[in-house]
């Protein structure tokens, strides 16, 4: 009898073992997971959640969620809600956040190559964008910041630059007394004070206030951050130019993203790049659309001509010599010189007159 209730006390237990591994088990479910087990990525952006960072943003959260059981957590801080410009970089390196995305022009203290996606007039269409992105320049770029840890994991758009002001400009003398917000870009700084107005270097938190208190009374920026950002409240004049471009690096810690197992880092990696590609196709649907919507806020938009477009190329041409013969940026005369193909093309070819949303 002794041996019976001990056979059955054995099975008893060996149940209960059972159950308790199966419930491990189903500790892959989200629910079921510690905050300790789950990997958490700090994503930290300054635009709105509606631009087209903000939302690619989530959507790569939402989409490694799915993908990764709820193993991977990507949260997604907009709007400067984390660190803002002049912050992130830092964050970045001390690993307080895992994935950045700047606009080129804000790397560009470190990394001064960077600039050359400020040039002016640089590019007619997002294809030669995505040329030079996705090409041997763009690898380039990315590798040099590899010996400070970061890894360039994509890039992404958000458009061709207009001008916005108090007033209008379409003449080359408009631009004279105004007060440009810029990025910290020295091409940027060039391109408005050859053009004959002044400026102020601000991030992108403080541009709204400064335009609305006169700090600066003008700005450059691709339409769906002038839209999503309201800047048309207080910058009533909005010149379609096109002059410049605005790009996006995705940038992480590479020991960060060197640690992660195999299987995660692929998902996140392939993921991203099916982000990138809905990224690109939304920023030209939101610029376009952008263009219509405005019409609604009482913006008077006005389009440069072909022959002022001619006459603001002209003044801005320096840029280029001064780019290009600054010795203290020896690898951008490298990159703008003979050794890269797809620079070379860009810069060697003959601007068509138009920039075209394609
Ligand atoms: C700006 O500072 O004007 C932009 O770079 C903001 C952004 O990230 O689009």
């Amino acid at each position: 009898m002794q041996k019976i209730k001990f056979f059955f006390a054995i099975i008893l237990l060996s149940g209960l073992l059972i159950s308790i591994a199966g419930c491990s088990n189903r500790a892959k479910d989200l629910e079921q997971i510690s905050e300790d087990d789950r990997i958490i990525i700090r994503f930290s952006h300054v635009v709105a959640e509606s631009s087209p960072k903000g939302k690619a943003a989530k959507l790569f959260a939402q989409l490694v969620q799915e993908r990764t059981k709820g193993k991977v957590e990507v949260q997604v801080y907009p709007n400067s809600t984390l660190y803002k410009d002049g912050e992130e970089i830092k964050a970045l390196l001390d690993n307080n956040v895992q994935i950045i995305a700047p606009a080129t022009a804000k790397l560009t203290e470190m990394y001064p190559e960077w600039q050359v996606f400020d040039l002016p007039f640089l590019f007619n269409n997002y294809m030669e964008v995505h040329r030079v992105m996705d090409g041997e320049l763009g690898q380039r770029l990315f590798e040099i910041m590899k010996k400070d840890n970061i890894m360039g994991l994509a890039m992404w758009d958000s458009g061709f630059k207009q001008i916005s002001a108090v007033r209008s400009i379409k003449e080359v003398e408009d631009f004279h007394g105004l007060i440009f917000r810029t990025m910290p870009s020295p091409v940027l700084k060039s391109q408005f004070e050859l053009l004959g107005a002044s400026i102020k270097e601000l991030p992108f938190s403080e541009v709204y206030s400064a335009l609305q208190t006169g700090v600066a009374n003008a700005s450059e920026n691709p339409l769906s951050n002038f839209y999503s950002k309201k800047f048309y409240r207080v910058q009533p004049h909005l010149t379609i130019s096109n002059h410049g471009y605005l790009a996006y690096t995705v940038l992480t810690n590479a020991s960060f993203w060197n640690s992660l197992p195999d299987e995660i880092r692929i998902i996140l990696e392939e993921t991203l790049k099916e982000v990138t590609l809905w990224e690109r196709e939304e920023a030209q649907k939101q610029n376009a659309e952008v263009e219509k919507l405005l019409g609604e806020t009482g913006t008077t938009i006005y389009y440069l001509t072909d022959k002022q477009k001619e006459e603001w190329k002209r003044l801005l041409h320096p840029i280029y010599e001064m780019y290009i013969d600054d010795a203290s940026k020896e690898l951008i005369g490298d990159l703008v010189g003979n050794n890269s193909d797809d620079c070379c093309v860009i810069l060697r070819e003959e601007r068509p007159k138009d920039l075209t949303y394609t």
